[in-house]
């Protein structure tokens, strides 16, 4: 279980590119947390698609924070790209960044929240090694590349040993993410493993937006409470 304010950030990567700025308003609506940016670069996961000049494009929209979810390799080179563009918050994958802790810095040198990023295979100790260093943690349910994929349920037990590492390591503050394949029915058990950050994008932009965001964070609020 988790101690953390449940926060809601909607994936654009299944939001209508053609209308970017009305699905961010329908967000500010639906009382968002976050707006989760997912930048590929077809070298890290096989799909390419957005950078810093749609951040850029976006960040007069609104007053959420962005948080750019970087699946790219040598993320370094472009984390001063991504701040200058107005993100908040970056993630960075500990498989796509060799020397993680010189990332990490980079981005909380910058002012910015920093994410280390783990695939749902990537042993949890390259999580227990970073922790001190981050802000959050995100924890894939899905390998990275693609919306609208099924979710891995191993996250659950993953999720939890790694809220109790944190919490047993004077690290309480850290916060942990979810990404990939939750839903309305399944984002109670999310939270009871000690997820608070909720990416949701298939789950929120298919159909109707306002009604899945609600019940999405209702299912969360009662997850912190199984
Ligand atoms: C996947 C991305 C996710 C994705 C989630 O690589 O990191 O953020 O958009 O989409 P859903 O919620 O549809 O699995
Ligand atoms: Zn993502």
């Amino acid at each position: 279980m988790t101690k953390h304010k449940i926060k809601i950030a909607p994936s654009l990567l299944s939001a209508d590119f053609s209308k970017l700025g009305e699905e961010i308003k329908l967000c500010e609506q639906g009382c968002a947390d976050i707006i989760h940016v997912d930048v590929m670069d077809g070298h890290f996961v096989p799909n390419i698609t957005i950078g810093p000049m749609i951040v850029k494009a976006i960040r007069p929209l609104t007053k959420l924070p962005i948080s750019c979810h970087l699946m790219i390799t040598d993320p370094d080179k472009y984390i001063q790209q991504f701040k200058e563009a107005g993100a908040d918050l970056i993630s960075v994958h500990t498989e796509g960044a060799v020397h993680v802790h010189r990332t990490l810095y980079l981005i909380k040198d910058l002012g910015l929240k920093a994410g280390l990023a783990l695939n749902p295979a990537t042993p949890l100790d390259f999580a227990f090694e970073a922790a001190e260093y981050v802000d959050f943690i995100l924890l894939m349910s899905v390998n990275p590349g693609f919306g609208g994929q099924k979710f891995i349920p191993s996250f659950l037990k993953r999720a939890e040993k790694l809220r109790n590492f944190i919490d047993g390591n004077g690290l309480g503050h850290v916060e942990i993410e979810v990404d990939g394949g939750v839903k309305i029915d399944n984002v109670a058990d999310v939270v009871r493993a000690g997820a608070n950050m909720i990416v949701c994008g298939s789950g929120l932009f298919k159909g109707n937006f306002l009604d899945n965001i609600a019940s999405l964070r209702k299912n969360a609020e009662q997850g912190r409470n199984l």
